[in-house]
């Protein structure tokens, strides 16, 4: 077993890129530190090389009768039994669809669904990614369980709910874990109260999966999740790959959203013959690269450990909280994170720094630390503004004054690869600003309009 610093040490040498250097405003080169891993990580090592030791036998996926082309054929629908496996998803009951990211996923869920039943409603949460909210709301009636004033899902309202919409809510859609504070919710929880008023659950598993193991349950089960997504590039394997599970009957039963070749049986001028399992879903030239990256990289994970890689993790989620604790004049945003708490959470902090504005606040960290944050709303924006206790009245000034610095916040995200080096290297930095800020808010003004929100 490895163990302690032994064990930072080998997950460090796993990804691409961690001792890059980078360069400095003083035109000095450090090594980057990457704390950006909530919005994309680098690739895993294993990935890269199995993509260029695969690049000898690239085909295409059904399409020939060639050697390579039946391997490659064989390697990608063996990537699904990989992905079951993973999630433990049943594959007699259940298709696993690649897409081309979690957003695509709930996208296309949505048309299919709403082919399905168009008076339909939805239960989404207040604690919602963009991409699990604004393709419901164009189609559906949408409700939204409310948080708490620190940001938790309110379990109480949302059942309250699906009692007041009895009948009518067929879908409750919920993050596995906030891309803002990161509150894991109860995902089993929520499925049985779902399941108890006649709805269906889909998890957005897309901030979960790096982090932690995550399980479907067998269908018989109340606590079973009926419908997952995630993204691979989130997971060290970048190659635009998305995954949707969910039932056949659902997929079997609609026309696909995209189409094309792959998706087709038999085309006449006058028909169109779908092809039956989840190809009918993948039009076009399958994504052979994207299944190969994401099979490694769920084979580097499960080779790991998700539990060791979850334990290590929240080592250096209560190592930093601590520490950003210990620095005055910062606003940090959800619950406290404290050793031998039970409530489960996924590497990630926000904050703001008072009288300096979040994009500065990143800017001076990349440019004077080499170290990468993320600023702004995170796409989740009404969960930050919530969090931010924005009046109606703010967010109507922003949306009509253009050019104005948007509010927001900070967000270190870490990854299985991070060490308490780094977060000591960011604490510092952080201190050295917060004694220093007139000068560091001088020298960076500009930057409060530049990053995206
Ligand atoms: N979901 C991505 C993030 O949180 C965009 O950064």
């Amino acid at each position: 077993m490895i163990r302690g610093m032994e064990l930072s040490a080998y997950l460090r040498t796993l990804v691409a890129g961690a001792e890059v250097k980078v360069p400095l405003d003083s035109g000095d080169y450090v090594p980057a530190i990457n704390f950006d891993n909530a919005a994309t990580t680098p690739p895993f090592n294993a990935v890269m090389a199995r993509i260029a030791n695969f690049a000898a036998w690239y085909s295409s996926i059904h399409r020939g009768k060639g050697y390579k082309s039946v391997l490659a054929s064989d390697l990608y629908e063996e990537g699904r039994n990989v992905l079951a496996q993973f999630v433990n998803a049943d594959k007699q009951r259940d298709h696993i669809i690649y897409t081309k990211n979690t957003t695509e996923s709930i996208n296309m869920l949505a048309y299919l669904l709403q082919q399905q039943d168009r008076e339909q409603m939805i239960l989404a949460t207040e604690m919602e990614h963009l991409a699990n909210d604004l393709p419901w709301r164009e189609k559906f009636r949408v409700e939204y369980a409310a948080v708490d004033p620190d940001g938790r899902l309110s379990l109480a309202d949302l059942e309250n709910r699906l009692i007041k919409f009895r009948g009518k809510i067929k879908l409750v859609t919920v993050t596995g874990a906030s891309n803002v504070v990161g509150y894991v919710n109860p995902v089993h929880d929520i499925a049985r109260t779902a399941h108890k008023y006649g709805a269906k659950i889909l998890v957005d598993a897309a901030q979960l999966v790096p982090h932690a193991a995550i399980d479907m349950k067998p269908c018989g089960s109340p606590e079973h999740l009926d419908y997952l997504v995630f993204s691979g590039h989130k997971m060290y394997a970048p190659f635009g790959m998305g995954v949707l599970v969910g039932p056949r009957e659902l997929f079997d039963n609609t026309e696909p959203v995209y189409r094309g070749g792959g998706a087709v049986r038999l085309a006449g001028r006058d028909f169109i013959q779908w092809s039956e399992g989840p190809a009918r879903d993948e039009a076009g030239t399958p994504n052979l690269m994207g299944v190969v990256a994401m099979i490694t990289a769920i084979k580097t994970m499960q080779s790991i450990g998700l539990k060791v890689i979850h334990n290590y993790e929240r080592y250096l989620l209560e190592y930093l909280w601590a520490g950003l604790e210990s620095i005055s004049h910062l606003r940090l945003y959800a619950q406290p994170v404290r050793k031998g708490q039970k409530e489960e959470r996924v590497s990630l902090i926000s904050f703001n720094m008072e009288d300096v504005h979040h994009n500065v606040l990143a800017e001076i960290l990349s440019r004077e630390a080499g170290i990468a944050v993320r600023s702004g709303m995170f796409c989740a924006h009404p969960y930050v503004q919530k969090l931010l206790q924005l009046s109606p009245e703010q967010l109507e000034y922003y949306r009509t004054t253009p050019n104005v610095p948007l509010p927001g916040m900070v967000r270190v995200s870490l990854g299985l690869y991070n060490n308490v080096q780094e977060i000591d290297a960011l604490l510092d930095m952080l201190h050295k600003i917060v004694n220093n800020r007139p000068f560091f808010k001088h020298k960076y003004q500009h930057a409060a309009l530049s990053a995206h929100p």
